[in-house]
């Protein structure tokens, strides 16, 4: 057993959707979330950028001790995995094989769209790995970069989410999908948006529980969940506006969980 706490972070909010999925499939964990609020979108920035404040968030996960780290942003893990696994010899997992696991099982048609940000969508990475995994899978991608700052600003039901998603999705709707895979932590705060746009002839794949039952998987495979009789503690931290957070956990978790800001060395 091993009862340091999980690790996970993302740029900003959107990683509550998967320590959501963590807190639920895993409930004894204690869980260290940092959500890199002053610096999210990363979706439009460098594969270097991306990297330098993963590193960063990284070498502070390991100051805190925690037991694995879970890359809670599809952006961070399609551009910075790779060399953040070569660098530390901490325990991480990525969201992109959750994802593909979880698309794979969604379809029918093998005809799916993938939606995430531009880094995301540059990087190649779901395309990669679902063509790998099933060959002859028609991949139709799009970067929808707007999303992000509406989920930020909890802008996630109104108008000007629903145009936003009717402009991003029209295209690859037409090429008759079946399933449509949110490529970024922060989509499935959307999702009744993006459902009501996509159809109901779509299934929309949310990658969290996959990436929840992966840690699972990972924690007794290694004999290192967390073993005791109190309770788990959670802490949040982000790196500017702690009120938004606060909204956005009440959101996606049911608990206003408070977070405390803290500046990255
Ligand atoms: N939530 C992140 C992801 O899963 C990225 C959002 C952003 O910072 O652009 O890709």
């Amino acid at each position: 057993m091993d009862n340091r706490p999980i690790g996970i972070f993302d740029s900003g909010v959107g990683g509550l959707t998967v320590a959501a999925a963590v807190m639920k499939k895993l409930p004894h964990e204690e869980i260290i979330y940092f959500g890199d609020t002053a610096r999210v979108p990363y979706g439009s920035k460098s594969k270097e950028t991306i990297t330098k404040f993963s590193r960063q968030i990284m070498d502070y996960m390991l100051r805190r001790n925690v037991k694995m780290v879970i890359i809670a942003c599809n952006t961070s893990s399609s551009n910075s995995y790779d060399l953040l696994t070569a660098m530390y010899r901490l325990p991480i997992q990525e969201v992109i094989m959750p994802g593909v696991r979880a698309c794979l099982a969604a379809t029918r048609s093998n005809k799916v769209g993938v939606i995430a940000t531009e880094a995301t969508i540059r990087s190649g990475e779901y395309e990669r790995r679902l063509r790998a995994a099933r060959p002859g899978i028609e991949v139709y991608s799009k970067a929808c970069p707007l999303f992000v700052p509406l989920v930020e600003e909890g802008w996630t039901s109104n108008q000007v989410a629903e145009l936003t998603a009717r402009e991003y999705l029209g295209d690859i709707l037409e090429r008759g999908i079946d399933s449509l895979l949110l490529g970024c932590t922060h989509y499935p705060l959307l999702y009744g948006c993006i459902q009501k746009v996509a159809g109901p002839g779509v299934n929309i794949v949310n990658p969290a529980e996959t990436a929840a039952e992966t840690a699972a998987e990972f924690l007794d495979a290694s004999g290192m969940r967390r073993v005791s009789a109190s309770a788990p503690q959670y802490a949040f931290y982000v790196s500017d506006d702690t009120s938004k957070f606060k909204r956005t956990c009440q959101l996606v978790m049911g608990t206003p969980y408070n977070a405390v800001k803290i500046e990255l060395a």
